[in-house]
């Protein structure tokens, strides 16, 4: 039997600052039961003006680093599609301010809220070819649509950091993969644009589509049976939607749809996407995160994993969780991510989200909000200044 590989530790990171939904339900006079009960979301994230992919994904990394340092790590993958640059990886700017080994390969990679899933297959297929060394796989994203669009209720913004590597402490990344891939234009985002495009009813039925597409797929390489999962975790734009998914999968399959059953597979899953609002490529690695931190002994069980990125892009594959997990997990540390951020009101939001630097060339510093770990300190002749805090 081949050496396992997988998730060998996994922590996340979030914004400064929050929005409850009820601030934006108070604005924009929506009952709020559809954005607690019909969309499934209680409040997103909300970067501050020196936050972005960057700092996020840097204190996202920073514990991993801490916890097993940088020598076995010879790549690392930097997941986006909030990029800030045309040509540089954000990756690099998170080698160096985590002070990571020179010989190092460093890589961007975009499919939507797919990125990460490709980036951990991929990072998989290096350690297979040497199984000393280790990949940092980080996803990052800040989601941002147009202000007083549908949209709107469902931003959010988060990092998650994973150490990939041999005999994982976490989760064991299983062969078959389920794929599929569709040209549809259900969301996206042209260069010249911050906010992205999307048709909101085309990318819920683009999404069940490749849920359908990719089981159908797994099933047909003798993956699990549905019935083996403990657990399925979807990517959640909101968190309703791993609701929406699951119950067509079990429609496709042909299995009765018990209300029950379903709370018992997804629930556990919402916890902290609920709160944090999409994070894009992060999303569906936080619903890892919360059902690790708050399951009962999952060892040995196998996880089902839907990642989906619009245009469209999708795999399902299962993790196998691993004995001993339970010691490598950041419980503590995930859940003060979330309770550290501050509240905004709907004025200090709006003006967040209006900002962005002049793209003149000019020596532009960007207030001190932050309280993490790094801060985006300004823009200077087009180039972006990070700092530690
Ligand atoms: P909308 O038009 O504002 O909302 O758009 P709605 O009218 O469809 O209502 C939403 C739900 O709330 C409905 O439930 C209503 O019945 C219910 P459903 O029929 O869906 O079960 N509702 C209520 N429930 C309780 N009490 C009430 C009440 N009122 C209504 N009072 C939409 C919602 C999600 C489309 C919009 O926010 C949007 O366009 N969001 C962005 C797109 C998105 O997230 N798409 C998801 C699939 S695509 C994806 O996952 C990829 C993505 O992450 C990007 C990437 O890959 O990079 C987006």
């Amino acid at each position: 039997m081949s050496v396992p590989i997988g998730i060998h530790d996994l922590s996340f990171a979030t914004t400064e600052f929050v929005l409850p939904h009820a601030a934006l339900a108070e604005y924009n006079g929506t009952d709020i039961g559809k954005y607690h009960v019909g969309i499934g979301q209680e409040s997103m994230s909300v970067p501050a003006a020196d936050e972005d992919i960057v700092t996020m994904g840097a204190a996202a990394a920073a514990p991993v680093i801490a916890r097993h340092g940088t020598s076995r790590i010879r790549t690392v993958v930097f997941a986006t599609e909030s990029s800030i640059d045309q040509a540089k990886s954000a990756g690099v700017y998170v080698h160096s301010l985590l002070g990571l080994q020179p010989a190092c390969r460093v890589v961007e990679l975009k499919q939507a809220c797919y990125g990460a899933t490709a980036a951990l297959q991929f990072a998989i297929g290096l350690v297979r070819r040497d199984l000393a060394q280790q990949v940092l796989v980080i996803a990052s994203d800040v989601s941002k649509y147009e202000l007083d669009s549908p949209g709107e209720a469902t931003q959010g913004a988060a990092a998650v950091a994973m150490l990939v590597g041999a005999d994982p402490a976490l989760v064991r990344i299983e062969e078959p993969s389920g794929l599929f891939t569709a040209d549809v234009m259900d969301f996206w985002r042209p260069n010249y644009r911050e906010a992205a495009l999307v048709d909101g009813q085309e990318s819920i039925n683009a999404y069940l589509q490749a849920v359908e597409g990719t089981w159908k797929d797994y099933a047909e390489q003798d993956g699990y049976p549905l019935e083996e999962f403990a657990a399925f975790v979807y990517h959640q734009p909101f968190t309703k939607m791993a609701y929406k998914a699951h119950r067509h999968l079990l429609d496709f399959c042909g299995t009765a749809t018990d209300e029950d059953a379903i709370a018992r597979a997804l629930g556990q899953t919402t916890a902290y996407n609920t709160v944090i609002g999409n994070s894009y490529t992060a999303s569906v690695y936080l619903g890892l995160a919360a059902l690790l931190d708050q399951a009962d002994d999952l060892t040995g069980r196998p996880v089902g994993l839907l990642s989906y990125g619009s245009g469209s892009v999708a795999e399902f594959f299962a993790g196998t969780v691993v004995a001993g997990y339970r010691g490598h997990l950041r419980t503590a540390a995930n859940h003060e991510a979330i309770a550290r951020r501050t509240p905004v009101d709907y004025v200090g939001y709006r003006a967040l989200h209006e900002r962005s630097f002049p793209a003149d060339g000019g020596d532009h510093r960007a207030p001190a909000q932050t309280t993490g770990p790094f801060r985006l300190a300004g823009i200077s002749g087009h180039k972006r200044l990070y700092e530690a805090r």
